[in-house]
């Protein structure tokens, strides 16, 4: 009930009035079907089948008295005149009820997908940080789709309860006593079947488990399909698909057995409810024998409505758990909200005049845990000058540029922009002023220009090709039979890594930022055109601030300012020639490595 309550409460403060109008149709719907039932009395005694014995104080000899004064072959014609039209109108609403019905639900979907949508969007770094991506789609597309099923349901469930209040009220007016009985009957019943909602509702949850997991296997399975196949791993992962395909086979099935099984069980104690109630009425309430049939004629299409009350508690129950989730993944997106709704209109990309800088700052991904992956950190990053970052695999060169873009936020400490410390106030300003190129690029499924004109829509034909000269990616894209409308396949697997990292390079500039960062950006590719994007960056000096990530020294060679990190401090920083010359610093210790190497 809890959960009825639940869902009445989110769609009543999506549809509000509509949801009103709905119930106003239901009710017209059912008053006309049980005026329907009405119109037997006279139709009946027209046929002459039954004697009524009516006695003049019961409700019924009314309707019976209206006839009455009417000739019988006209009143016929009324009668059935009354009919016909009852079933236009009713027909009538009831169209208009479900067309009702499914706007309703259709745009309650709509608006938890888009409210989903927005708050995921919306949500903070570390909050994708620790969510599993298979698990956010799944909510989206699979659950949400059982939320819309649970939607029609629950509407139905409504129409249900709105019917049988209705008929019920006819009922009693008929004959208390005989109501209240059956009511009784009825509800001893619906509280043996809390035990079927309960069971429905926990395998609901199992469903929303299997979808989830099954899920995330496959997006695994196939990001890393190249691995399965040159390793030969795909008996085991067909395996692990057979199992859980197994067990949600067996969810389903369990789901279809509870339902039948309680169906059944209320059928039968229907049977006998029904036999003992005429059983009974007949004996004790001596109740009128038009008054005895018609409540018979309307319990006996009341029953079918109260079970099928019961069978929508029971998927109710089992829906619940998704739409659960789906509230679950709001309320934790919202949490992990990072800005307010209109910081997001229009915003300036800031210019820095004189640095970015860090004071102090400490920051671990775990609060849970005793290691910083950066701590006391105190860099300057002067304005329109190269900074590079380099140190050890693992470090925490990503995570500081993370902290600088306002990804990761310090635990302790600030970082400032122009001596005005980063909060949401300008840390969109300053987003809109980076271009980044991370350490694993991204690029869409689509075509090069599409991947390009992203970041930038109105580039011209020709920034375009500047932008894939700077990154010496002109060449290689002019040699594509399509060229810029070669279509690069998922996160762009058509192209080679090193063609891959300079298209995204291309599109880094293509912004034209204040400020650029580059993570590891020209580690797949050859000296030749490492050299190019080295040259490229030299022509850029002055005009941006640069920050740069890169294993490979040579890269960083024009850099005005060399940071070197190790496990998360910062060890040395100085200009390049410097820290060459500091004798036993790990740089010029790196530096010696990679010369020998060669
Ligand atoms: N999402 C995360 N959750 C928990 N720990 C993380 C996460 N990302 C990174 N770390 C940890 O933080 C430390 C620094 O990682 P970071 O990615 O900044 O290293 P890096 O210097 O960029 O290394 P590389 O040169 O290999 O890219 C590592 O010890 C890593 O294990
Ligand atoms: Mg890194």
């Amino acid at each position: 009930m809890r959960n009825v309550l639940y869902f009445t409460k989110r769609i009543h403060s999506f549809a509000g009035r509509i949801l009103y109008l709905n119930l106003i149709g239901m009710m017209l719907i059912s008053l006309f079907e049980g005026i329907g039932i009405f119109l037997l009395i006279p139709l009946i005694s027209l046929t002459g089948i039954f004697d009524f014995h009516l006695e003049e104080s019961s409700p019924i000899y009314s309707i019976y008295r209206i006839f009455q004064g009417v000739p019988k072959n006209v009143s016929l014609l009324l009668i059935l005149a009354i009919y016909v039209l009852l079933i236009i109108g009713q027909g009538f609403f009831q169209r208009n009820q479900m067309i009702l019905n499914g706007k309703i639900q259709q745009g309650f979907i709509r608006h938890l997908r888009d409210e989903t949508y927005k708050n995921l969007v919306q949500a903070n770094w570390d909050f994708f940080l620790k969510k599993r991506k298979s698990d956010i789609i799944n909510l989206m597309t699979t659950e949400l789709s059982r939320v819309a099923g649970g939607t029609h349901m629950f509407l139905q469930f409504i129409t249900s309860l709105v019917f049988t209040f209705i008929q019920i009220s006819i009922a009693f007016w008929l004959s208390a006593q005989v109501t209240i009985a059956v009511l009784l009957f009825g509800l001893v019943l619906i509280f043996f079947s809390r035990t079927f909602i309960r069971k429905s509702n926990s395998l609901g949850n199992e469903t929303v488990e299997l979808s989830k997991t099954f899920l995330a296997g496959i997006t695994d399975h196939f990001n890393g399909i190249k691995d399965i196949k040159s390793n030969t791993l795909e008996k085991s992962h067909l395996n692990w698909v057979r199992s859980l395909s197994l067990k949600m086979e067996q969810n389903v099935n369990e789901l279809i057995e509870l339902k039948t099984t309680s169906q059944f069980i209320y059928k039968i104690v229907s049977a006998f409810l029904i036999a003992g109630f005429v059983f009974f009425s007949i004996k004790m309430f001596q109740a009128q024998s038009a008054q005895l049939m018609l409540i018979i004629v309307i319990f006996s299409r009341l029953w079918p409505r109260v079970s099928g009350i019961q069978s929508n508690l029971e998927q109710l129950g089992s829906l619940i758990p998704s739409f659960k989730a789906l509230i679950n993944l709001q309320s934790e997106c919202l949490k992990a909200k990072e800005l307010n709704e209109e910081d997001y209109m229009d915003v300036d990309p800031i210019v820095i005049e004189k640095e970015l800088e860090c004071q102090n700052v400490y920051f671990r991904y775990d609060q849970n845990q005793s290691t910083y992956a950066l701590q006391n950190i105190n860099i300057q990053l002067p304005a329109n000058h190269m900074t590079a970052i380099v140190g050890p695999s693992g470090a925490g060169k990503s995570t500081l540029i993370d902290l600088l873009m306002g990804l990761n936020r310090p635990e302790k400490g600030e970082v400032l922009v122009d001596g005005i410390p980063l909060t949401s106030d300008n840390l969109l300003s300053l987003r809109r002023s980076v271009s980044y190129v991370p350490q694993d690029p991204f690029l869409f499924n689509g075509s090069i220009r599409e991947n390009l004109l992203m970041i930038e829509p109105d580039a011209s034909e020709e920034q375009i090709w500047e932008a894939l000269k700077f990154s010496a990616s002109a060449e290689f894209v002019k040699r594509l039979p399509k060229g810029l409308d070669t279509l690069i396949g998922d996160r762009g697997v058509r192209l080679s890594g090193g063609e891959r990292q300079r298209l995204v390079l291309a599109r880094a500039i293509l912004r034209k930022p204040f400020i650029l960062v580059l993570d590891e950006a020209t580690s797949a590719l050859d000296t030749e055109n490492e050299a190019k994007i080295q040259a490229a960056l030299e022509r850029l000096k002055g005009t941006m601030t640069i920050i740069v990530i890169a294993h490979r020294l040579s890269t960083i060679r024009n850099a005005d300012q060399v940071i070197v990190l190790e496990q998360g401090e910062v060890i040395q920083k100085g200009g390049f020639s410097q820290l060459a010359n500091e004798k036993r610093g790990m740089f010029s210790n790196l530096l010696e490595k990679q010369i020998n190497n060669l």
